[in-house]
């Protein structure tokens, strides 16, 4: 009689990666999750691959000294992150390859757009967001996860796939990403925090539901394949509501201050994690979320594989 079930090919696994060898340090705020050189990313693969866990979500932690105004380093042909992306599928043909689309990992300023006179600048943006995808795309990506929140840069890197003739490189748009304060160990494991201000100007106010809907309209409308809410847990009611009216898939992401929260009761002892981790996960898919971007993949899968759920 069960109404929702969860699965591992419900989850896609987001994982930090660094340039470098031998090289796998923990982040800090967030146990368990680790910056990984290529050669630790290929076993990491390998191992969530044999679990059943098949997309894989990277992330970019970028020396300072790579980062400019115009975050250059993210399309440069120099960039170890386009290199891993196109080793992993090498490797790994079978293994489906999400990237992510911001400036903020490669911009001195630790915003996703170009900033100009202290504002983050809507269209000078959109053309280093389509350089960047395209670069992604020549590497190998399946699919481009734009999570800047620039207006209408759906529809603009969609044409700069099709111009390029990656016509079948999908896009899960982040489509109501909340100006939340639980990406903050994501922006220890990146050192990507803003530099100065914050991200209201382009990301969503946490009280406001309605606009959701104009948010998903727009990336619906200029041709987004998913729809993404995040974070998770405190915006299920837009998960719901944005999954009863788009007839597309429907992701959410779970964040690193959502997964912090969890570990950090459970190595204190005052939760039960190994029953609270996946009710979190079932939660989101029973909010109507087909896709749950989550640092929790990897051990629901070992769990899940021994029996333990
Ligand atoms: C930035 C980006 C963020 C996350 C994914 N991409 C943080 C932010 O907007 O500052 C957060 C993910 C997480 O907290 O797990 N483009």
């Amino acid at each position: 009689m069960r109404e929702t079930h969860l699965g591992v090919e419900n989850l896609i696994y987001p994982l930090f990666v660094v340039d470098g060898q031998n090289h796998k340090s923990e982040v800090k705020s967030l146990p368990g999750q680790f910056r990984l050189s290529l050669d630790h990313l290929l076993k990491e693969v390998e191992e969530c691959m044999n679990l059943g866990v098949k997309c894989f979500d990277l992330f970019p932690a970028v020396d300072d000294a790579l980062k400019d105004q115009m975050a250059t380093y993210s399309y440069s042909d120099k960039n170890f992150y386009l290199r891993y992306i196109q080793e992993v599928k090498k490797r790994f043909p079978e293994a489906i390859i999400m990237t992510d689309v911001a400036m903020d990992p490669y911009s001195s300023d630790g915003h996703d757009g170009v900033v100009k006179d202290g504002k983050i600048v809507n269209d000078e943006t959109l053309e280093v967001l389509a350089k960047m995808t395209v670069a992604q795309a020549q590497a190998g990506a399946d699919i481009i996860g734009p999570s800047d929140m620039m207006d209408g840069r759906v529809e603009y890197i969609r044409e700069a796939l099709d111009d390029e003739g990656f016509t079948d490189v999908s896009i899960m748009s982040y489509t109501a990403k909340y100006a939340s304060a639980f990406y903050g160990p994501f922006r220890d494991a990146l050192d990507s925090a803003p530099k100065f201000g914050d991200k209201k100007t382009y990301q969503m106010d946490p009280a406001n539901k309605r606009e959701a809907r104009v948010e998903a309209e727009l990336d619906y409308i200029e041709g987004a394949d998913y729809l993404m809410i995040k974070p998770a847990l405190c915006y299920l009611d837009i998960i719901h509501m944005i999954k009863e009216e788009y007839p597309v898939p429907i992701a959410a992401y779970n964040v690193s201050g959502e997964y912090a929260m969890l570990k950090a009761a459970a190595q204190n002892g005052w939760i039960e994690y190994d029953r609270a981790m996946p009710e979190m996960l079932l939660s989101i898919r029973r909010a109507g979320a087909d896709v749950i971007l989550t640092y929790f993949a990897k051990e629901f899968a070992q769990m899940a594989k021994s029996g333990a759920l």
